[in-house]
């Protein structure tokens, strides 16, 4: 394996993955503060609608969006990467080759991405290759909500939850399946017998291939205390408005 160019690696996929998405929505009004219902406004005859759990509510204060920017960096730095990596590998070599190259630089790139950004970051499916992706709890409950529709319908989400330890910041992006995915994540039988062969002997519990262009394959999760003693602020060309 040779070394990698690392803060290069970051500059250029930040490059190419910050413009990607669209902007979305301004946050909306905090959802978590006291209902204050104006006696102008409020209806008189209805009844208060009963607290739904959510899995978070937006970021109120400006430390609260910074943790969010930052956090939602990190999840882009690593999907940037990967991404970038699979489409090097694959130019560079046969499928066979770029399969092993993925296998072994995914978890290594992972960690190396947490610990540049100091933010718990990661890729994670309902469906895995390598069980070390399992998703945390909350992002587990996101792909179980989601994996049935298309990626398309799917959002990327920018929570803040009240934990007894503090504020935490999450972030969870959406990835969908793309054509080049197939060539490792398309039906067992049609993928290219190099392939199989890695897939086989490094991953025996592989449940990610049979997917389709447009299914939801998986999410980029990233989560940071807001408090946390890291580098925060905006990252890579996202703009404050990107943490609604
Ligand atoms: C060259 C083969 C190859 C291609 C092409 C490829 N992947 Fe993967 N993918 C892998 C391997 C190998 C792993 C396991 C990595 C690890 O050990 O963490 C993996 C893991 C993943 C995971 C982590 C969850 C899990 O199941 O372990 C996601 C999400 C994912 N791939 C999405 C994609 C998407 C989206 C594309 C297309 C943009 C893609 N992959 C293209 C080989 C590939």
């Amino acid at each position: 394996m040779r070394p990698l160019p690392f803060a290069a690696a970051l500059a250029l996929t930040a490059a190419l993955v910050a413009c990607k998405d669209k902007p979305d929505a301004p946050a909306e009004a905090e959802p978590d503060a006291p209902a204050q219902p104006s006696p102008e406004t409020a209806e008189p005859a209805a009844a208060p609608e009963p607290a739904k759990a959510k899995p978070g509510r937006a970021p109120a204060t400006e430390e609260e969006r910074a943790a969010v920017i930052a956090t939602e960096g990190a999840a882009r730095k690593l999907g940037g990467i990967l991404k970038d990596r699979v489409k090097e590998a694959m130019t560079a070599g046969a499928p066979k080759s770029a399969a092993s190259t993925c296998a072994e630089l995914a978890q290594k790139l992972t960690g190396e991405v947490r610990e540049v950004t100091g933010v718990a970051v990661g890729r994670a499916s309902t469906r895995l290759r390598n069980p070390k992706n399992a998703p945390p709890p909350w992002v587990d409950r996101w792909l179980r909500e989601h994996e049935s529709a298309p990626a398309s319908a799917a959002e990327p989400e920018r929570w803040i939850v009240d934990d007894p330890d503090g504020a935490v910041a999450r972030v969870i992006l959406p990835i969908g399946v793309e054509p080049l995915c197939l060539q490792c994540h398309g039906p067992k039988d049609s993928l290219d017998s190099g392939v199989r062969e890695v897939l086989d002997s490094r991953y025996p519990s592989d449940a990610a291939t049979g997917y389709a262009v447009g299914d939801l394959r998986g999410a980029l999760w990233a989560e940071r205390a807001v408090a946390a003693d890291v580098a925060a602020g905006p990252v890579d060309g996202l703009s404050p408005q990107g943490a609604g």
